[in-house]
């Protein structure tokens, strides 16, 4: 019978083994899988984990000084790595969603392989990193193997795949049998902040993957305002525990709207909400009507550039939970 007592007790043996007096590098994200991989493998080989956690200027508003600082408190050798500009820089323009995610990847790859000559340099004498962390969870491989027609991946998840080559690293993924769930139930035995552990899922790529079309600062901005009130609104409610994954998407369109005599011409954000156990489907959740007025108002009333609130009432499948 698998109970997350014995999934630790076991999995952090396993470690020890396998890795004996190595270092290990390891990117966080603020989410539940790659803290909770961290915890296992500090667990394991203490302050020879060495993590960083980047701030590729697509996370929600406040999340990087948030997240650092839990990350802090729970005592991971942890450092903070301001990497905004590069992430804007390169996907200036760019609009299809898959070379978004490629772009990301990329720029990540090259915050990585810096961040982690870095640390090589801090190493004792002698010791090298030969190992890279990952918090990839069993639903990441599947779906990343799915084909949809000749050899098409539905979409390619950056977190799966490893690195180039040149970067030697091998990789080690803890909980790469585990569904979500079960990962909430390792990080509890953890004892991992709950404030990380009850964080809904949230991708990768990030606000990039939220803003359709192009990226920019402006947008960027827009978004995480707009996603603040949307997700302060769920955590005051009480709903933001019975949903899976919410976010909000900004749209690349712009409509007409009107405030006070003028006419405005502003951009529209759309709430997703959804229940799920694993990712794979997922059904829209149905948030009352008098909280979703309440989130539309305070939206269009405080944040400059949205006159318009949709939500999303799709589920999955034939819809995404993402919208790209
Ligand atoms: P979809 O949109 O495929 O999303 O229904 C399923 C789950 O996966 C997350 N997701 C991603 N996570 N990199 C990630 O790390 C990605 O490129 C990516 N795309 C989707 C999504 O947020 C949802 O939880």
């Amino acid at each position: 019978d698998w109970t997350s007592e014995s999934f630790v007790e076991s999995t952090v043996a396993e470690l020890k083994a396998d890795l004996g007096n190595d270092h290990v590098i390891m990117a966080l994200s603020g989410g539940v899988d790659s803290t909770v991989a961290a915890v296992l493998l500090q667990r394991a080989i203490g302050d020879r984990l060495h993590c960083f956690f980047v701030d590729h200027g697509l996370l929600r508003k406040g999340e990087f000084e948030q997240v650092l600082d839990s990350y802090k408190n729970m005592g991971l050798n942890i450092k903070g790595v301001n990497a905004k500009e590069l992430f804007y820089t390169k996907l200036a323009g760019v609009t299809e969603p898959e070379q978004k995610r490629k772009i990301i990847g990329g720029a990540f790859i090259d915050v990585f392989d810096q961040a982690s000559k870095d640390i090589q340099k801090e190493l004792p004498e002698g010791s090298e990193a030969k190992w890279l962390g990952q918090g990839t969870i069993y639903p990441d491989i599947i779906e990343s193997i799915s084909v949809k027609g000749p050899s098409a991946t539905i979409k390619s998840h950056h977190n799966v795949g490893g690195l180039p080559d040149y970067m030697k690293l091998k990789v080690v993924e803890p909980l790469k049998t585990l569904f979500k769930d079960e990962v909430r139930r390792v990080g509890k035995t953890l004892d991992v902040d709950p404030n990380i552990l009850n964080r809904h899922p949230f991708p990768g790529p990030g606000l990039g993957i939220r803003i359709l079309g192009d990226i920019n600062e402006e947008k960027v901005r827009i978004l995480q305002e707009a996603d603040d009130i949307y997700i302060r609104n769920l955590k005051e409610s009480g709903w933001y525990d019975k949903v899976w994954q919410a976010g909000t998407i900004f749209l690349p369109v712009q409509s007409v709207g009107v405030m006070g005599d003028e006419r405005t011409y502003e951009h529209v954000v759309a709430l997703r909400a959804v229940g799920s156990l694993d990712g794979m489907t997922a059904d829209w959740i149905h948030l009352p009507y008098e909280l979703l007025a309440k989130i539309s108002n305070e939206i269009i009333n405080h944040v400059k550039g949205i006159n318009r609130v949709v939500y999303d009432i799709s589920s999955k499948p034939p819809a995404t939970i993402e919208w790209e």
